[in-house]
């Protein structure tokens, strides 16, 4: 049985102002601000980290970011960096999500970048790696998620390998409705798995946490979440609602006392 604490983290892009946000996070507080068994994360956008940060003291929510640059200052007009965002006591940043290797053209080599500069900061990569509906039917799934691992984490110490977290999020299912069966998403897991123990080690890899994200809703959360490699959820549309996100904090929960 693993040993694993399963994360579910929010991603809630490009919605919710500070107002909102804090209506969100209100309600999630009251539902499972105290839950201990399910690591949660919460991945605002930028402009509503600092209110956030503040409604999260107590509780044991915890806070993400989006994104982040690699360089910690300097003259990059619209960026932010992993320094700032320590600096509002965020823990976590998504980083090579597949939106911003598609639309804002980000390489595996930036990704990389971003990935040791969060680590350099104590901040908790979460490495966003995904095959879309082309490469998976020209039989091209595995090779690219190794492609994007091997790169995105070169360079990456043994010892701050358990600090990084790996989001497998095929491109075809994010914002569709279509989610990997729990079969096939397992089956990517596990490869990704093996590839984090020829990195890293089989000890090291068996800490690390590989989180499923692609319309992963309530109502498929517990078949995804009972798969041996599967380690919680990054999610996208279920969670700018606090019911059902909360339904998948609950979910994440009860597949730990399996
Ligand atoms: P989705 O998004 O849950 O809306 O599919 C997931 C993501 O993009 O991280």
């Amino acid at each position: 049985m693993s040993k694993r604490i399963p994360l579910i983290a929010g991603n809630w892009k490009m919605n919710k102002t500070a107002t909102e946000a804090t209506e969100l996070v209100q309600a999630l507080s009251a539902t499972i601000g105290k839950e201990s068994n399910v690591h949660v994360v919460l991945c605002p956008p930028f402009t509503a980290l600092e209110r956030v940060s503040g409604l999260l003291e107590g509780t044991h929510l915890v806070l993400g970011a989006q994104n982040a640059h690699d360089k910690v200052s300097g003259a990059f007009t619209g960026e932010v960096s992993v320094v700032m965002l320590r600096d509002l006591h965020v823990t976590y940043v998504i980083l090579g999500h597949s939106e911003r290797r598609a639309i804002f053209g980000e390489t595996d080599a930036f990704v990389n970048r971003k990935v040791l500069s969060a680590l350099e900061a104590s901040l908790r990569p979460i490495l966003c790696v995904g095959e879309t509906l082309a490469e998976r039917e020209a039989g091209k799934a595995f090779e690219v998620v190794k492609t994007q691992l091997e790169a995105g984490l070169a360079g990456v110490n043994q010892a701050k390998s358990d600090q990084v977290v790996i989001a497998y999020e095929p491109v075809w299912a994010i914002g569709t409705g279509k989610t990997a069966t729990p079969a096939m998403a397992q089956e990517v897991h596990a490869f990704i798995r093996a590839t984090l123990n020829t990195l890293f080690g089989i000890e090291a890899a068996s800490r690390m946490r590989i989180l499923y994200g692609g319309s992963m809703k309530p109502d498929n959360a517990d078949a995804l979440l009972a798969e041996k490699d599967i380690d919680g959820g990054l999610i996208g549309g279920a969670a700018l609602e606090a019911k059902s996100f909360t339904e998948l904090v609950r979910s994440a929960a009860r597949s730990v006392s399996r």
